[in-house]
């Protein structure tokens, strides 16, 4: 499905329990049987500052907006060029990158509180070290995700609230729509079973590589 000629970065966006993790999980599984190298990693990162901002979605550590979305800025590029397990290496060794969550992400999470115009903007350090290949967004109902949430968790993180969520979905589209002309952006509807959206997921990449 993907030639391994050069590494890969392939994005997974959605909104909170749209099923991110269990797709990735899963397409590693499937790619790694065709014998490519590939490698998952996620945002925020198990880094210092994805550890600061973990403590801040908690409650642990009281906060405002503005200083998670600095954060959130400052996380990302450690996670592209810090030379332990950086993106820019991986992708550099030729390896297949998938990630849960860049820079959509912020775009969608923080223009609730903020001008998107400022989030793509104080991101852009960051877009000009490493666009992703494909962007992926399962889009799945913000009332099936928190569900789903429900019922796999007890304790919530700050945007894990069904307002928030569905002002969430709405700005992804908000930002898809405004970075259409610089961004490959792939829907898959994620309200189907895991396998049905493992499916039309490895259609979208075969599609992107060219390979249907
Ligand atoms: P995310 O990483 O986007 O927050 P997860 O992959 O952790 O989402 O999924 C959230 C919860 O929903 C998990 O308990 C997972 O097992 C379940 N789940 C994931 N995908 C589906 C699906 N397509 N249908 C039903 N449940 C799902
Ligand atoms: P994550 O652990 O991916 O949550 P989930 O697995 O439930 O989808 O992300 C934690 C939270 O961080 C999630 O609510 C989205 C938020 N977030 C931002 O607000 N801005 C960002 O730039 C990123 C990457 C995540």
């Amino acid at each position: 499905m993907i030639k391994q000629d050069k590494g890969r970065f392939i994005v997974f966006e959605g909104i909170d329990g749209s099923g991110k993790s269990t797709q990735i999980q899963n397409i590693s599984k499937r790619l790694k049987t065709e014998n490519l190298k590939v490698y998952t990693t996620f945002e925020p990162t198990d880094g210092p500052v994805g550890s600061l901002i973990r403590q801040m979605l908690s409650g642990k550590i009281a906060t405002d907006q503005r200083t998670i979305a600095s954060l959130f800025v400052a996380d990302r590029t450690d996670h592209l060029m810090n030379s332990k397990n950086g993106i820019q290496k991986k992708i550099n060794q030729g390896e297949i990158v998938l990630c849960d969550r860049y820079y959509f992400s912020s775009y969608a999470y923080h223009a609730q509180y903020i001008d998107m115009e400022w989030v793509i903007h104080a991101n852009s350090l960051n877009a000009e070290i490493l666009k992703p290949d494909l962007t992926i967004f399962i889009d799945a109902d913000p009332e099936i995700c928190f569900k789903r949430i429900k019922l796999s968790r007890t304790d919530f993180e700050m945007y894990e609230q069904i307002d928030v969520m569905k002002k969430v979905r709405i700005n992804y589209f908000k930002a898809f729509d405004r970075l259409k002309d610089r961004e490959k952006i792939a829907v898959v509807d994620g309200n189907r079973s895991p396998e049905k959206v493992e499916d039309a997921i490895l259609n979208e990449i075969s599609k992107f590589e060219g390979r249907l």
